[in-house]
């Protein structure tokens, strides 16, 4: 009996030590959270981010994971929404005590995200949220702990409003907005600004809710004022909408928007006709993206990865490869690494400027009813 009791005493403190000491079984792990939009408006934004973190995070698992440790994702549905967004960031901040989070998408939602993460010294990588604020806090100051795998909207307003006018031919544009959506408003802005500058003229701008589904009266403007082209910075589930309305009205003017266009629910047939700025193209022959895509489709039953899935794929990678430099699992190390990183990504080189943006190209696709096909690349 005694001797019974000695040893459970005995194994209890070994449990404890291998939980506790470095080296011991619990501290071999590395957690990730991933915060995508699995549900809400653009569940296929969330997917394909949640799909490319993943297949980054295994590749680096089969090679031996990073520093030693093992790398455990924890995906969380953030909804591209700020509250849920919140929510799930609190979660794995305070609960699961992750150091690191991939995520969000939308930057509606990856901003006040980024508050929280900043604020508690968690790195946070945005594969694909645009909005300049995400980097940045109101004063100006970067905010040290976030970073993203994209360009941000300045440069993607900028490129559309070129391609509009050079390639189109366009000297009048109408632009649609969501006033409540950081995004949208933001690119909208950054077009308009580009746009005018160059010596354009915008001959009507209406605003619309995310809540909307029926948008005749702004295409009756549209019709009334035919502009050259039509600029719509939203996601694909508004998209569809506004073009599937204003297909039945015959209207032909072409639209053209941003990378909130790529998914695989794009409507192809109303859409068609339209143009969108965006971060890659499954179609670029470089073997750095025909490899991954390669690799994503013998992985996913033959699904082609979008932008989110390679961005996703980048931010991930380059976190670990950030880590691994770092040689500890400290964010400080870590954010040092990252601010020095020129880091060979699927979508093109990343090196960070003092807002810890990458200075990277833009890709243009055109949308057709057999697909959405590679127009060209802007460089910055
Ligand atoms: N750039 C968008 C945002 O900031 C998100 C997005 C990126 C959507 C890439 C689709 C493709 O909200």
């Amino acid at each position: 009996m005694k001797s019974y009791k000695l040893f459970s005493v005995l194994m209890l403190v070994a449990i404890l030590m291998a939980a506790c000491t470095p080296g011991g079984a619990a501290s071999k792990e590395l957690k990730i959270a991933v915060l995508a939009p699995l549900s809400g408006p653009v569940p296929t934004f969330g997917e394909m981010t949640r799909d490319g973190t993943l297949m980054a995070i295994e590749e680096w698992n089969a090679k031996g994971g990073v520093l030693g440790m093992t790398i455990v994702p924890i995906v969380e549905d953030s909804q591209c929404t700020p509250d849920p967004a919140l929510n799930a960031a609190n979660k794995v901040i305070n609960n699961d005590k992750v150091h690191y989070i991939i995520g969000e998408v939308c930057s509606k939602a990856s901003i006040p995200v980024s508050e929280v993460a900043n604020a508690a010294k968690v790195i946070q990588i945005s594969p694909t949220s645009t909005n300049p604020s995400v980097t940045v806090d109101a004063n100006g100051v970067t905010k040290p702990y976030i970073y993203r795998a994209c360009f941000i909207d300045p440069f993607q307003g900028l490129v559309g409003a070129k391609f509009a006018m050079d390639n189109l031919g366009a000297k009048t544009a109408f632009v649609m907005v969501d006033q409540a959506n950081d995004y949208v408003k933001g690119l909208a802005e950054f077009f308009k600004k580009a746009f005018t500058e160059a010596g354009g003229t915008i001959v009507g701008e209406e605003s619309y809710t995310a809540n909307d589904t029926d948008f005749s009266a702004i295409l009756s403007k549209v019709a009334d004022t035919s502009p050259d082209v039509v600029y719509l910075p939203d996601y694909y589930n508004i998209v569809n909408l506004v073009m599937q309305q204003a297909k039945e009205k015959g209207i032909t003017t072409p639209f053209v928007g941003g990378d909130g266009w790529d998914s695989a629910d794009l409507d192809l047939n109303a859409a068609a006709g339209g143009y969108f700025t965006n971060h890659y193209s499954p179609e670029d022959p470089r073997p750095e993206v025909q490899n991954f895509r390669n690799n994503f489709e013998a992985k996913y039953d033959g699904k082609t990865p979008d932008a989110l899935a390679a961005l996703a794929y980048d931010a991930t990678n380059m976190l670990l490869a950030a880590i691994e430099k770092a040689g500890a699992d400290d964010t400080d190390k870590v954010r040092a690494a990252l601010d020095a990183i020129e880091f060979s990504a699927v979508s093109g080189v990343i090196t960070f400027d003092s807002a810890h943006n990458p200075i990277k190209s833009a890709t243009i696709l055109s949308v057709t009813t057999d697909g959405i096909k590679f127009n060209s690349v802007v460089a910055p």
